[in-house]
């Protein structure tokens, strides 16, 4: 069990790859719409990764243990899914919520970033969903700091959601990245205060809360990746990859169409 501390010269790297990733998400921020196919959406994100950012589209045939290859670019995943989902020649529809999830590969550093977007109007419902799972990203985020552990993090997510009437997906987790995509450490989104590894400056992670509307219980789809919620309910995830700095945090997936941070 090792957790990489990044030195300078990577943290520079991240900060780049992490930038191009938030950059991506605005990027196709105006072609999410009804009637673009996720399809779609995938090939311009792989265009513009590769011709404009000169970098890797991470997604693209990755195949970790247990898993086919990836066999798209960009994760699209609509109301019920919760992650991973494929995408396909399905068009969007008006009050959808559909989240997209990119990682870019530069110069061998990882930046991994995911947002929601609304399809024309979305019930009211699925925007308090998308807004509480937003906000509780950030409770995560402002958990960081060196002498901290991974349980805060996980607590500050869980006891915000849960007592607002949703539930935190267990089976999936933030993550250490770097030169890997997934590396040492795993991050939940859920856990008791003061518990779990002690954060160190330098380590660099994802923080990824998948939010249902309904129960926490999911199922995987036959095609191998695309993950829902069991019971049907509305899900919502935000990601941002975080750098632990000496006094506290940095998001290194900024870019400047990131929505801004909620107030508290
Ligand atoms: N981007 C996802 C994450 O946040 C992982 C996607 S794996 C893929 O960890 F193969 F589906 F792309
Ligand atoms: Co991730
Ligand atoms: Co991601």
């Amino acid at each position: 069990m090792s957790v990489p501390i990044k030195t300078p010269q990577e943290i520079e790297k991240m900060r780049v790859a992490g930038r191009l990733t938030g950059e991506v998400l605005d990027y196709i921020t105006p072609f999410v719409k009804a009637g673009v196919t996720t399809n779609e959406l995938d090939k311009l994100c792989h265009d513009f990764i590769i011709n404009v950012q000169r970098a890797i589209p991470a997604p693209l045939d990755y195949a970790p243990q247990g898993h086919a290859p990836y066999p798209k670019s960009i994760c699209t995943s609509i109301n019920h899914q919760v992650c991973h989902g494929v995408p396909s020649d399905k068009a969007l529809k008006n009050s959808d919520i559909v989240n997209l999830d990119i990682t870019v590969i530069k110069d061998d550093y990882h930046g991994d970033s995911s947002r929601m977007f609304y399809v024309g109007e979305p019930s009211i419902q699925a925007r308090r969903l998308c807004e509480v799972t937003w906000q509780s990203l950030w409770r995560g985020i402002r958990a960081v700091k060196p002498g901290a552990q991974l349980g805060d993090i996980g607590h500050a997510i869980q006891s915000f959601v849960e007592p607002l009437g949703f539930s935190v997906v267990r089976e999936f987790c933030g993550h250490g990245i770097g030169k890997r995509f997934h590396e040492e450490p795993q991050v939940l989104h859920y856990g008791r205060p003061k518990t779990g590894l002690k954060l160190e400056a330098g380590m660099t992670f994802t923080i990824e809360p998948m939010i249902n509307a309904g129960k926490a219980a999911i199922k995987q789809l036959g095609d191998g990746w695309t993950v829902v919620t069991k019971d049907h309910s509305l899900s919502a995830q935000y990601e941002h990859t975080i750098l632990v700095t000496d006094n506290g945090y940095e998001v290194l997936t900024v870019s400047d169409g990131c929505p801004t941070p909620p107030n508290q």
